[in-house]
């Protein structure tokens, strides 16, 4: 088992002058000047429907990138014909083979295609270079990278032998097809779900958010460019439920591998249980689904480490990261000298397009997300339980652009402190600093998810007893840094309760649920 071995790969800087500043503006200035017509990917076919969507910058929604080319039902059933045709073959390809293709996806990424799919993301998601340096360039080459080294792993997992009985583990596909549903906010996600089966063996479904089809597309030239055969991985661009449909009720469905809200998420499980006896294995259900994220300040915090952690962690891509700080306790004795600094750094928080690389803030991603958060916002200027100390501003004339704002709450259940906003609303409860024992119960009992969290002290008493205490409210939990940012390999990434399964992404504990082993053993 001999693979190449992967370390994560370096982000770029973008500096001012820099070569790969360059490189990138010119890729933007490209892709404004075209018209994108994007197809369905369905085995050897690229498939222009004719019911042409309209792709535009959130931070530009005038501004026509190009179009997509929406499905229908029968595109579903030949995507999963096309799957199953594919499988046969696919799965019984030696494991270095399919290694190769997706290591060959992961260097066409850092290299040819590095440009082009930061300046969709950039366009078609409104994430600044920065940020999507980070997701659509490193993180999608990390999950491509380490996911071989993680099957690996696996592969080497083998049962002990004995005298005249050789005993060992063959780690077959999943039978039939699995269904990768995929979210509008990290293109890394969007490229790694429908790929991690697909390394193991599998024939896949990807169905991708409408609102990220552009960066999509990129994804899917890619993988053929890297020679994945027709059929392998198929892009539906189909309404979700109305995939849904079709899928979950096919008696060859073999799991779903999903990222996007809680309630999506819960409405698949459940259609799924009604289907059950429908089925020819019971399905693979992996889901990572919304957070409400904290962060806890102890009275003995670097209150300096306090505001960094808050403002990159609620702020960073306009805070529509399931991991975004979103909620944050700080102890009354650091409370004026943190917010006078966030006020600070907020002062010269630049908001506009990302073709201007010094706007840190961008446009949330739709009208929908717009007018969802701009509710939070509104009530919370109405209510006498909370009180706008930042921000508070919002419009969508131009693109979908919301202040970054924070909300200081009088009682620790406001509604801003329990529910996913999905935006760059960061909401504060001052507790008083002797009272650190109450408010982590507080934290843990407030809000069903439990994706990441973060406790900030120099005391390690406190830490100890915040990593004890908040052992079930955090899949991913930081100390003193922003609960934002996990790196592939590094830290493997998930939450549990409603924030789902907690299968980690870009990990062995992820790929094992994309194998069903069989034991061999053979009487010498
Ligand atoms: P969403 O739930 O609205 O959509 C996710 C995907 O599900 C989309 O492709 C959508 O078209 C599809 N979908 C919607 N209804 C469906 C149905 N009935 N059947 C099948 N598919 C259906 O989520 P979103 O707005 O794209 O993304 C934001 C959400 O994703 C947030 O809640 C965020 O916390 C979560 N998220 C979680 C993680 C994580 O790792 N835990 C990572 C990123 C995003
Ligand atoms: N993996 C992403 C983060 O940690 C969601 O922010």
């Amino acid at each position: 088992f001999n693979v190449p071995a992967a370390r994560n790969e370096p982000v770029k800087n973008y500096a001012p002058g820099s070569p790969e500043r360059a490189e990138l503006k010119a890729a933007i200035a490209e892709a404004r000047s075209k018209v994108l017509d994007i197809p369905q990917y369905i085995g050897s076919e690229e498939v222009f429907s004719g019911n042409k969507k309209r792709i535009s910058p959130p931070h530009d929604h005038q501004h026509t990138l190009g179009y997509f080319h929406e499905g229908t039902a029968e595109d579903v059933k030949n995507a999963i014909d096309e799957a199953l045709k594919a499988r046969s073959q696919w799965s019984s390809l030696n494991w270095e083979q399919r290694a190769a293709i997706f290591l060959k996806a992961a260097d066409l990424i850092a290299g040819p295609y590095h440009a082009e799919i930061n300046a969709a993301t950039m366009l078609g998601q409104s994430k600044n270079a920065y940020q999507a340096e980070i997701d659509s360039a490193c993180e999608i080459i990390d999950f491509l990278r380490l996911n071989v080294n993680f099957m690996r792993e696996i592969y080497e997992g083998q049962p002990v032998s004995s005298d005249g009985v050789w005993n060992r583990m063959e780690y077959r596909a999943l039978e039939g097809f699995v269904f990768a549903i995929t979210p509008f906010n990290f293109t890394a996600i969007a490229g790694n779900l429908p790929a991690a089966p697909a390394l193991m063996g599998n024939v896949v479904l990807w169905k991708p958010a409408f609102t990220q089809v552009y960066s999509a597309n990129v994804i899917m030239k890619v993988f053929k460019e890297a020679g994945l055969p027709d059929g392998v991985i198929n892009m539906i661009l189909v309404d979700g439920p109305a995939a849904g449909d079709i899928v979950f009720n096919h008696s060859e469905f073999a799991g779903v591998h999903f990222t996007g809200s809680t309630k999506v998420f819960q409405t698949i499980w459940k259609t799924i249980g009604d289907n059950i006896s429908n089925y020819k294995s019971f399905p693979r259900i992996v889901g990572e689904t919304g957070g409400k994220d904290f962060v806890l300040a102890h009275k003995s915090a670097d209150p300096k480490a306090v505001v960094t952690g808050l403002i990159r962690g609620a702020f960073e891509y306009q805070g529509q990261k399931c991991s975004a700080a979103s909620r944050a306790y700080i102890p009354s004795n650091i409370w004026e000298e943190v917010k006078a600094q966030m006020l600070v750094d907020l002062e010269e928080i630049k908001m506009g397009g990302v073709e201007d690389f010094g706007n840190f803030v961008n446009a949330v991603i739709d009208e929908k997300s717009f007018d969802k958060i701009a509710s939070y916002i509104t009530d919370a200027q109405n209510s006498p339980e909370a009180k706008i100390i930042a921000g508070g501003a919002f419009d969508k004339i131009k693109g979908y652009f919301v202040q970054p704002t924070i909300i200081e709450a009088a009682k620790p259940d406001y509604v801003t402190l329990c529910e996913e906003i999905f935006g760059p609303v960061l909401t504060v409860y001052i507790y008083d600093e002797d009272k650190f024992e109450e408010i982590i119960d507080i934290i843990d009992k407030t809000s069903p998810y439990a994706l990441t969290g973060a406790v900030f002290s120099k005391d390690r008493y406190a830490i100890q007893y915040a990593t004890d205490k908040l052992v079930n409210s955090a899949g991913n939990f930081y100390i003193n840094d922003k609960p934002t940012g996990a790196v592939v390999g590094q830290q493997p990434f998930g939450g549990a309760r409603a924030s789902g399964t907690n299968d980690k992404a870009g990990s062995i504990l992820n790929l094992l649920r994309w194998v069903s082993p069989r034991a061999i053993k053979e009487t010498l």
